[in-house]
């Protein structure tokens, strides 16, 4: 492994064979990250999510209505406390930085405080640290006398993982403080925020991404670092694979990009592999299994796939896929019980179950079903 890592840093178009394969990709991954220049000295590379996010709130694509109300606020001082949701990598965060940036300009790094899920956000951070920020009185200048927000901005990014606790604590600063501080607060989930806190923000919803404009922008990165493609099927594929979510489309192509070296071309078959998908032919021979009411067959499968590095959220998404599609061997009722399955098997994995474990259950599943 380690033999290998070191080859591929040498000559990144190096490809390792076999099983390892797949279960090097995380680790390559994170020593990637790491890139010598020409002359040896470590540098780290910039990240493409870092690189590419949207400077300005005008590059925030898809969101138009949020996009629109902002740029209204932007100048005025009629400026809310905002309330950001919606599904991962859709361009919250983006979307409050480049606003903040746009705002504050050079004093962007006095007038803004972001707190987000890796910082300690419980009570007590919230009666000090927010209290004492939201306390300080600023003008409404910038340095080089040009005319700015006369406020601060408090950005509470993945806020959903705060306690209720913490989020009543800010109940109270937020009314207090509202001459003098503004606060945004980013989560996913809005049932997670309790409604006090709702109640005195402006809400936004952010969509997920369309294909075409993901597509899109990803060609435009592809343009910019010299990505060669296969054909256009190749960023449809990485599309699919992440399903609206930007962030992981963007870092998709970034890997993809780094395991097959510059100068070569991508194919979707590079995507497949670093997306790990599991070959369609073990997800047949889990159905084949099943039909035939093998149970041994069944495990020797899942044990199969296992070993090769797959994981159980992949072979869900592929297993769930099949069952919409499936005309044949299912019923509505059947497909009902089984997706019912498959949320609660995945809501087991979140809280820490054994991969293999709720695999052979929901295979288990499908082959009653199939009796
Ligand atoms: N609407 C968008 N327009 C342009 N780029 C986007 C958009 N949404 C996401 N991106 C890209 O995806 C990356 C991640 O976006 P961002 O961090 O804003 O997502 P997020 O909505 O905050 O996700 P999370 O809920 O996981 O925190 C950014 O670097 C940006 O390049
Ligand atoms: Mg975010």
């Amino acid at each position: 492994m380690e033999k290998f890592l070191e080859k591929y840093r040498k000559n990144p178009s190096v490809k390792e064979k076999g099983d390892t394969q797949k279960a090097s990709r995380a680790q390559l991954d994170e020593k990637l990250v790491e890139k010598r220049d020409e002359s040896g000295s470590q540098q780290t590379a910039i990240p493409w999510i870092e690189k590419y996010r949207p400077k300005r709130i005008e590059d925030i694509v898809q969101q138009e209505e949020v996009v629109s109300v902002l740029r209204k606020c932007l100048h005025g001082r009629d400026f809310p406390n905002l309330l950001f949701y919606g599904p991962p990598g859709t361009g919250k965060t983006s979307t409050i930085l480049a606003l903040a940036k746009q705002m504050f300009g050079d004093l962007f790094h006095d007038r803004v405080l972001e707190l987000n899920a890796s910082d300690e956000r419980g009570i007590q951070v919230i009666r000090e640290k927010v209290k004492k920020f939201a306390h300080q009185i600023v003008g409404g200048k910038r340095k080089d006398g040009t005319q700015c927000p006369p406020f601060k901005l408090i950005i509470l990014d993945e806020a959903d993982s705060m306690t209720h606790q913490a989020q009543a604590a800010l109940r109270r600063t937020m009314e207090k403080e509202a001459a003098s501080t503004r606060f945004c607060i980013i989560c996913n989930y809005i049932s997670r925020i309790i409604e006090p806190i709702a109640s005195r923000c402006s809400k936004f919803r952010f969509k997920s991404l369309d294909s075409e404009l993901v597509v899109e922008k990803l060609r435009s990165i592809c343009q910019a670092e010299n990505v060669l493609l296969e054909d256009d099927l190749v960023l449809e594929e990485i599309v699919k694979m992440s399903e609206g979510d930007m962030r992981k489309a963007v870092t998709m192509l970034h890997t993809a990009f780094r395991w097959v070296g510059v100068g070569n071309e991508l194919t979707t078959a590079d995507v497949s592999e670093i997306a790990a998908v599991i070959p369609m032919t073990k997800i047949e021979k889990v159905i084949e299994a099943c039909k035939d009411q093998s149970y041994e067959k069944l495990e020797e499968t899942i044990t199969s796939i296992i070993k090769e590095g797959y994981s159980a959220i992949r072979f869900f998404n592929q297993l769930h896929d099949w069952i919409l599609e499936d005309t044949t061997l299912l019923n509505d009722n059947k497909k009902a019980v089984l997706c019912e399955a498959i949320a609660e098997a995945d809501y087991q994995l979140i809280n820490g179950a054994n991969e293999y474990l709720q695999m052979l259950y929901i295979s288990s599943v499908l082959l009653q079903q199939l009796s």
